[in-house]
């Protein structure tokens, strides 16, 4: 059997930053605070995953093949040996934890997968995008290991696009695997409590989001040191309260569609967490000259614009804007900025099953 699934990044308008402690054994990746995000749509992860014939009374094996040819958009991700690693890994975590969830779910699934694996996946944006692939790629592998436990793979993706409830199920199994993912299967707006993942209503406009790439580099700090590094900062106690407030306010701001409170608080939280890690033992900054260039640009010359302005840990600017006004603001960013490239992509509807081939 060959399954395809596709699942897309999220951009978090309160960010996750800072995984609770927890003992050896225990649930992973359980953020201090809770986050909100917006799906996004074409700025994805494609993943198949083929299952061979079972042999009998053997554990199934896993492997990753190269890349997807066709789908993506220049430069490939490619897993580092670690990274590879973590992603058979969470195969493990999927086949001992995702049966129990789909009988809850009263939806005929096997204990075990039924042969060896093979998977692989491209992802829409090139690794220079500075977009977490992460997200959209454990997101996608879940949803395929997913798809491969059930009994009936077609009532299984039919079933998925209707029931919340379940996608909020495999968020929880994906969040163990990389934490930021677990946005990835609602959309537009998430917002992820705890363990808890559930979408939000939202009285807004459509949205797009650009991503200004002013730089490709390799990432100094990565995502599970600054985790761990923002709790050095002096600025450190209290973030969980102003997240905690700032999360309630964004989610009542999308529920009422009030959009320039969520510029605002979007804003106060982007730079909230990077200024603790400006602060942290021993300092670091994923700013680059660019980052600072565009930054005043939109301070100076922009000052009462309707944009959400948000950075994760990266150099790169997310501009949310309406659906209405991404020409505008692609235009002005290019005629200003004419050697940064600009990526565009609209909000979306998380994590889904393109194709199931017997
Ligand atoms: O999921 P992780 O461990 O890569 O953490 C992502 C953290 C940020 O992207 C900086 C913020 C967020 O909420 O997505």
């Amino acid at each position: 059997m060959k399954i395809l699934v596709r699942a897309p990044s999220n951009i978090a308008l309160v960010k996750y930053m800072g995984k609770k402690t927890v003992p050896v054994g225990a649930q992973t990746n359980l953020p201090e605070n809770p986050s909100l995000s917006l799906t996004l749509s074409s700025l994805c992860t494609f993943l198949e995953l083929r299952i061979s014939a079972a042999r009998a009374g053997e554990e199934s094996a896993f492997r990753l093949l190269p890349e997807m040819p066709g789908d993506s958009r220049g430069e490939v991700p490619k897993l580092t040996p670690l990274g590879g690693e973590k992603f058979l890994k969470h195969l493990r975590r999927c086949e001992a934890l995702l049966p129990s969830i789909l009988d809850r779910n009263g939806i005929p699934a096997f204990s075990h997968f039924n042969g060896d694996l093979e998977v692989r996946s491209s992802n829409t944006f090139p690794q220079s995008a500075g977009i977490a692939s992460s997200a959209s790629s454990f997101a996608a592998l879940t949803l395929a290991a997913g798809t491969a436990l059930v009994k009936e793979p077609i009532d299984f993706s039919k079933r998925w696009k209707e029931d919340s409830k379940l996608r909020g199920d495999f968020a929880r199994v994906s969040r163990e695997g990389s934490g930021s993912s677990c946005r990835s299967f609602h959309g537009p707006f998430v917002a992820w409590e705890g363990a808890n993942v559930s979408e939000i209503p939202s009285n807004l406009p459509p949205l797009s989001d650009l991503v200004i790439i002013v730089s490709s580099g390799e990432k100094k700090v990565g995502s599970t040191e600054a985790h761990s590094r923002v709790k050095t900062s002096p600025s450190w106690p209290g973030r969980v309260a102003r997240a905690s407030e700032r999360f309630e306010g964004v989610r009542s701001a999308i529920i009422h569609g009030n959009w320039e409170s969520v510029i605002q608080l979007a804003g106060v939280d982007s730079r909230d967490m990077h200024e603790l890690f400006s602060s942290a033992e021993p300092p670091f900054s994923y700013f680059e000259k660019g980052t600072e260039s565009v930054l005043d640009f939109l301070k100076r010359e922009h000052r009462d614009a309707r944009v959400a302005v948000t950075l994760d840990a990266g150099p790169n600017i997310h501009l949310i804007v309406p659906q209405s006004e991404e020409q505008y603001w692609k235009r002005v960013i290019s005629d200003r900025f004419p050697e940064f490239p600009c990526l565009i992509d609209r909000e979306g509807q998380g994590a889904e099953v393109l194709k199931i081939l017997p």
